[in-house]
């Protein structure tokens, strides 16, 4: 051996299995060893999005060399100083991105070699060399052994495939799916038919050509998809990304997928809300109403101006006339409310134009201080049409409340008669980030 390189990456292809490594990023060589150890091949070290430079690099290509990993360096771009300290660091391939043409490919090739296949600088005292003990052979040897690899990850890329891929003096070509999704206006979604599309044909254009083709990958699933189509090799991931996965399945399985980062009770209950539709005849208890009510007084309201009135109804001839005139309105003989002992109705002065919002924020503080305290809830709509019509009216008088106040909705509470339904799967794509 005439130099440093202990497991050569062109070695691995020479095996003809497809084989797995991954990118680091954190400017940890622990990181490069432990993939080692789990039977990574090969490491890529990534100079492209990171902060560090090659002082890391040197750590880490020896710490690959430590776990018999092939140890590849990405460069930040098509850069004759980059590709020259990595390779004298004893990197035994050059991760090149951003190719778009066969030009670009073909000087990667070129900055990766020393004349007269190409223009890399020479120097004897280089890690690579052994400081010197590698001797004349070390130049011909690095030029047969070193792994040329275009990036290619655009669309301008994949129009220029046959050509970069037939460059003469490449190793291998690497497929990008994220910057190419990114640029398809995909925003990082590798698994798009698009992206998925692009990829496979110039797995298949690659494997026509003979040349090895590898891509990063972010799932098992994505990486197995691409073996079966040809691919030769797969960086799996990132290692910071590695790392938030495993946290975060660590997560899932201890708290069997109901804990998050977000455990207050305010947040809990929250999402376990859920309508109730059937309840004990048995009455909530007094102090249990009184915190209900006070926490439907505290919603917000357009401007401060609390138009909203609760009128909390416990009387069972009241409430069977409400359900009465409820049902009604709706059609139906049901009691609307389920049997509820307790209804609340949410009433709001129609002078203040955001009355509607101010009643439907007390509903829900009303239902979520309800759950809160293991009383069950429901909305119960149809208030409007109850307090616009004269039986309606003749209520307010009685009550000493202003007949033109509006009915936003009632909520129902009571303690559940059986166990409430999970909540029906959130809607996909109800929230956006922009
Ligand atoms: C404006 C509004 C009106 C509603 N009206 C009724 C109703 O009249 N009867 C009823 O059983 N549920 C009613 N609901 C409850 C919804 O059906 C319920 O919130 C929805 O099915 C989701 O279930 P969850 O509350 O358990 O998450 C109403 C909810 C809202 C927000």
């Amino acid at each position: 051996m005439n130099n440093s390189v202990k497991v050569k990456f062109q070695t691995l292809l020479a095996e003809k299995k497809p084989f797995l490594g991954t990118f680091i990023q954190s400017a940890a060589p622990e990181f490069v060893e432990a993939a080692g150890y789990a039977g990574f091949r090969f490491a890529a070290v990534d100079l492209e999005h990171t902060y560090y430079g090659v002082e890391k690099t040197a750590e880490m290509i020896r710490a690959g060399e430590a776990a018999d990993m092939a140890m590849l360096a990405r460069v930040p771009a098509l850069d004759a100083i980059w590709i020259k300290k990595s390779l004298d660091l004893g990197a035994s391939g050059i991760i090149v991105p951003n190719i778009d043409t066969a030009e670009q490919a073909a000087q990667a090739v070129r900055l990766c070699r020393f004349t007269p296949e190409g223009v890399r600088g020479a120097c004897p005292g280089v890690r690579a060399n052994r400081y010197g003990a590698g001797g004349p052979e070390y130049y011909d040897q690095s030029n047969r052994d070193v792994a040329v690899m275009a990036l290619v990850e655009s669309p301008e890329g994949v129009k220029n495939f046959d050509a970069i891929v037939r460059t003469p003096g490449l190793t291998a070509v690497f497929l990008g799916p994220v910057d190419l999704s990114v640029a398809m206006g995909l925003k990082g979604n590798i698994a798009a038919p698009e992206v998925q599309e692009a990829l496979l044909d110039m797995i298949r254009r690659a494997n026509a050509a003979g040349v090895p083709v590898g891509a990063l990958g972010l799932d098992p699933g994505f990486a197995r998809r691409l073996f079966a189509q040809g691919l030769t090799f797969l960086a799996y991931g990132i290692d910071t990304i590695l790392m938030y996965q495993t946290c975060r399945n660590i997560m899932k399985s201890v708290f069997d997928g109901k804990e998050s980062r977000m455990t207050n009770e305010v947040l809990k209950t929250l999402k376990e809300r859920r309508s109730i539709r059937g309840y004990q005849p048995q009455q909530i208890a007094q102090e249990e109403l009184d915190a209900i009510l006070e926490a439907g007084t505290y919603a917000p309201s357009g401007m401060g101006k609390q138009p909203v009135t609760l009128v909390a109804v416990q009387d069972p001839e009241t409430i069977a006339q409400l359900s009465r005139m409820n049902a009604q309105i709706m059609g139906t003989a049901s009691d609307p409310f389920y049997g509820a002992p307790t209804v609340i109705l949410v009433l709001a002065d129609p002078e203040r134009p955001t009355c509607v919002e101010d009643g439907a924020l007390a509903m829900g503080n009303l239902m979520n201080a309800a759950a809160s305290l293991g009383v069950g809830s429901c909305w119960i709509h149809r208030a409007r049409e109850e307090f616009e019509s004269p039986e309606g009216k003749a209520l307010l008088k009685k009550w000493g409340l202003p007949e033109n106040l509006r009915g936003v909705g009632h909520c129902v509470l009571g303690y559940a008669a059986a166990p409430a339904p999970a909540a029906a799967p959130r809607r996909a794509g109800d929230v956006v980030l922009v």
